[in-house]
């Protein structure tokens, strides 16, 4: 059976062929831009694009979404994309675009922690582990002895009287032109919140960002939990996405 993973971010719509043996990408992936507004028509066209894009046989999609979904199919938050996608039902709407493919959506972070717990960082990690993802926003994957808690939205915690993901996501370090060392000061500290409501053993540090961990978890002090940057990188949603599908 052909899978195909499909990432709708804040700026792009990324996708490929799922390897699920290998919790891989099967092919290059393809991106294109996420439409602004970032409307349901608009979105599901720019996945539809994706998907074409590989020609050829495709039995089924898993797909990504920015904000909470329910019952794997509605959207009840949309942070960073167009307020138009509240209680839409996505699965319904993508799968239509797709001319009747069957197809699941999940939560951004929740995707790309199934796939870490499985695949990268958290592989064979028992008790609390959350995933983390910073880019527009802050994503959040809760696992309890592996067990998914989903549409936690940790991102909108509050940090010094605002919305964590605008202080401390990488969008809020490019928007406000932080240093590298400035903005892991920000991390810190929204690290320290979340490690004080829920003690986890161990946090996952994901989205675009886990590229250059480097350059800014070494800066992280203070954290009792260990940190690691997520193994597979921004890849880790569309494994994550197609992986649900398979389950159908
Ligand atoms: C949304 C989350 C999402 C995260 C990363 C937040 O603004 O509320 O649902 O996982 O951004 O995209």
């Amino acid at each position: 059976m052909k899978i195909f993973g499909v990432d709708i971010g804040g700026s792009g719509i990324k996708g490929a062929p799922v390897d699920l043996e290998r919790g891989d990408l099967a092919e290059e992936r393809f991106k294109v831009l996420t439409p602004h507004p970032a409307t349901p028509d608009g979105v599901a066209d720019g996945v539809k694009q994706v998907v074409e894009h590989f020609e050829g046989a495709c039995d089924r999609v898993g797909i990504t979404f920015p904000g909470v979904v329910t019952g794997g199919s509605t959207i009840r938050t949309a942070a960073n994309v167009d307020k138009s996608w509240i209680d839409v039902d996505a699965r319904a709407l993508l799968s239509e675009k797709l001319g009747g493919l069957p197809v699941t959506v999940l939560n951004d972070a929740d995707a790309a922690g199934v796939a870490e717990m499985q695949f990268g960082a958290g592989r064979g990690r028992k008790g609390t582990v959350l995933l983390l993802t910073f880019g527009t926003g802050i994503g959040s994957a809760l696992f309890s002895d592996g067990v998914l808690v989903p549409n936690t939205e940790l991102g909108h915690l509050e940090l010094d009287g605002h919305d964590a993901e605008r202080r401390a996501s990488t969008k809020a370090k490019e928007d406000h032109d932080l240093t590298w060392e400035h903005w892991a000061r920000r991390v810190q500290k929204y690290l320290e919140h979340v490690e004080m409501l829920f003690s986890p053993e161990l946090f996952v540090i994901g989205g675009g960002v886990s590229r250059k961990a480097h350059k800014f978890l070494p800066l992280i002090e203070g954290i009792k939990a260990e940190i690691v940057p997520a193994e597979l990188q921004n890849n880790a949603g569309i494994v994550g996405a197609a992986m649900t599908a398979s389950r159908l």
